[in-house]
């Protein structure tokens, strides 16, 4: 079995086939015809001149007693049979089909009646001839022949004027035709691009309204399915959010009765195994948020909040009050330098975003480091940055650490490996560009996160 994949075939090469055999076909029937008429003309332009020399031969052959003869000069003959491009030559014959005059080899004319006259085409000494012949009423046949050399070249210039001209007339419908085809084709060129531009998440309808009737009913039926896939993306993300959700109750209330057992008076074994549980539950707790916070992150914006204009460092430095206890108690050193920067955005998520990366900083610093927030505008663009003095994420990991459940091997402390890949996925929501780097004096971290454009608005603009 063959399980190569069919060559896709292409609409502009199918065409273009199609109009070269065309167009071939076309000039060679052209061309056949051309060469018809064009004969046909050069034989009507030179027979007549053909047909002259022979009349005035005709009309100067004598019957006397010497016999039948031509009663003119030699000179006269020759200038009758003179022709700057052909070889002419011509023959009398007598009624009883005697060589009166002229060359013997011509072969007889075919049978026609006196005082007529006929064209035909012979040959001579192996060479093509067109031969006038007249009968007179005596029945003496002159025949006046002549090489084709100026019939053929007439014929191939008509030829070529003609077919240049067909051949041009071809190329440029050749030409008009793929011009048409690849205009027609742009609609498909705009949705292939828009399609391209997509992020998995993007699962908007595509726009109908000017798509030409033959797209039209793909897009429709695309945008079908793709309103079924937001469909079912809907219900599994509601299905995550509300999991999520009913499992941290339940989690906080088996922390919460775990931490009021630790009060009592243990035994030791007893004691260490509580603490194993409440080690279990905090993290469970901590991945329920996690995904909570994810499915938030992913949920269809028309579902979920609105946008607004908000400025990143509000959101930062309320971000930042709730972890400064936290760092006061880790002994790291959490500073700001914040700067207006206004974006458009979704507030709820964006202190998600600024949270994660503030917990990675404290998480992975180690004591006496150093923390620090930013916001403000680079060459025009919103940006909010969270650097550290921590260990760093190795180049080669920086991608794997935005991806689910993804953790360093070895890094120290509970996780579940799902901060950055929210803090990619409000990124990507707001169209924003996230970059992982080293801090530049310190080995540590910095998590930049840039938006699009800064937002002017009246009372707003920094
Ligand atoms: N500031 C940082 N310094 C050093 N390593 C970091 C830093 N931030 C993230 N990492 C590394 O990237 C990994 C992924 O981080 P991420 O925030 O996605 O997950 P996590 O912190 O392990 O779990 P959680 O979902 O609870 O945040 C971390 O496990 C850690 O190894
Ligand atoms: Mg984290």
């Amino acid at each position: 079995m063959n399980d190569a994949a069919p060559k896709p075939t292409s609409i502009r090469r199918r065409l273009l086939i199609f109009l070269i055999g065309s167009a071939a076909l076309m000039v060679s029937c052209a061309a056949i015809v051309t060469y018809w008429v064009a004969l046909h003309l050069a034989n009507s332009a030179y027979d007549r001149a053909l047909l002259d020399p022979a009349l005035d031969i005709a009309d100067n052959v004598r019957l006397d007693k010497v016999g039948a003869h031509i009663d003119l000069p030699e000179k006269a003959l020759e200038a009758l049979t003179y022709d700057q491009v052909d070889k002419v030559i011509f023959q009398v014959r007598s009624r009883e089909n005697a060589i009166i005059d002229g060359v013997p080899d011509l072969p007889p004319a075919p049978d026609f009646d006196p005082g007529q006259h006929l064209f035909f085409n012979g040959s001579y000494h192996g060479e093509k001839v067109r031969v006038a012949a007249l009968r007179s009423a005596s029945g003496i046949v002159v025949q006046v022949a002549e090489t084709l050399h100026k019939r053929n070249r007439l014929v191939g210039e008509i030829l070529i004027a003609e077919l240049v001209a067909t051949a041009l007339v071809a190329l440029g419908s050749i030409a008009l035709a793929w011009f048409g085809v690849t205009r027609g084709l742009l609609p498909f060129e705009h949705l292939r691009r828009e399609l391209l531009t997509r992020t998995p998440s993007d699962l908007r309808s595509l726009t109908e309204t000017p798509s030409p009737i033959e797209i039209a009913p793909l897009i429709i039926a695309f945008n079908q399915l793709l309103g079924h896939l937001r469909d079912a993306n809907t219900m599994q993300k509601r299905f995550l959010a509300n999991a999520a959700h009913q499992l941290r109750t339940p989690l906080a209330g088996l922390q919460m009765h775990l931490e009021l057992l630790f009060r009592r008076e243990l035994p030791t074994d007893v004691r260490t195994e509580l603490e194993r549980m409440h080690g279990a539950t905090v993290r469970a707790s901590r991945l329920a948020t996690q995904l909570l916070a994810l499915a938030n992150a992913e949920s269809a914006p028309q579902q979920g909040r609105e946008r607004e204009i908000v400025d990143l460092l509000t959101i930062a430095s309320a971000t930042a009050r709730d972890w400064a206890p936290r760092a006061f108690d880790l002994k790291i050193d959490l500073g700001f330098s914040l700067e207006h920067a206004v974006i458009l955005g979704e507030s709820v998520l964006l202190a998600e975003l600024v949270d994660n990366l503030i917990d990675n900083a404290l998480r992975y610093t180690p004591a006496g480091g150093r923390v620090t927030v930013a916001t403000g505008c680079d060459r025009d663009l919103p940006y909010l940055s969270v650097e550290d003095t921590g260990p760093g994420i190795p180049p080669a990991e920086r991608g794997k650490v935005l991806e689910r459940f993804y953790r360093i091997t070895g890094t120290p402390g509970e996780g579940s490996g799902l901060g950055l890949a929210i803090v990619r996925e409000i990124a990507e929501r707001h169209g924003a560009e996230l970059d992982i780097d080293a801090c530049n004096e310190h080995n540590g971290t910095r998590v930049r996160v840039t938006f699009p454009r800064k937002v002017r608005s009246e009372g707003l603009v920094v």
